[in-house]
């Protein structure tokens, strides 16, 4: 079995999309979530499914030993960011070597960044008249957005989308693709491709 960790700081929809995804698969097992605020929503959703939860501050995040050890406790072996707001440390990065993807609500490399997330990305989207949009599945480095892109999936944009009629279309794929997406990297780490 491998065990993943989903990293989440809000309500948690593209981790319930995963859960339900992996739920009874043969392989991947969804063992923790971790949040770093106590009252996401996606704490509720975990329970739901009766998966451990871990609410971690700031400084144990970044404080290297007690956090990496919980992950060896549990045996974590692919973590998945979804709505994961805080930049990842190089020493998690260096511990989980393409370990680490995440999921953007852009076509990368535009509209990533410092303070490009959730509403402020559909918000710059919707600024510069883009005719298109879409999330982006990729590795984590150690700088925002960054890292090698896994895949890509687009949506055409109306003139008339509002940014939050760009955000539902974007998120409506971000479910279709990153449950899928994620199963793909967790069975080629099972099987030693990469
Ligand atoms: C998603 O749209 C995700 O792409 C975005 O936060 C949302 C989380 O929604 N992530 C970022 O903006 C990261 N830069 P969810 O909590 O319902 O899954």
């Amino acid at each position: 079995m491998l065990n993943i960790a989903i990293f989440a700081s809000g309500g948690g929809s593209n981790a319930e999309a995963i859960i339900n995804h992996l739920e009874n698969h043969e392989h991947l097992f969804v063992r923790l979530i971790v949040s770093n605020r106590k009252n996401a929503g996606v704490l509720n959703r975990a329970k739901k499914y009766g998966i451990e939860t871990l609410v971690i501050d700031r400084k144990e995040f970044y404080e290297n030993k007690k956090f990496t050890t919980q992950l060896a406790a549990a045996q974590i072996e692919l973590i998945v960011l979804a709505g994961f707001l805080w930049l990842i440390p190089p020493f998690l990065v260096k511990a989980f070597p393409k370990r680490i993807i995440n999921i953007h609500p852009a076509l990368l490399p535009k509209y990533g960044g410092k303070g490009m997330y959730g509403h402020h990305v559909h918000q710059a989207v919707f600024d510069n008249q883009e005719k298109e949009s879409g999330p982006t599945v990729h590795y984590v480095n150690e700088e925002y957005d960054e890292g090698n892109i896994i895949l890509q999936a687009r949506c055409e944009l109306s003139a008339s989308d509002q940014p939050e009629d760009i955000a539902q279309k974007v998120l409506r794929l971000e479910h279709q693709v990153y449950p899928v997406a994620v199963e793909i990297v967790g069975q080629f780490i099972r099987e030693g491709k990469i």
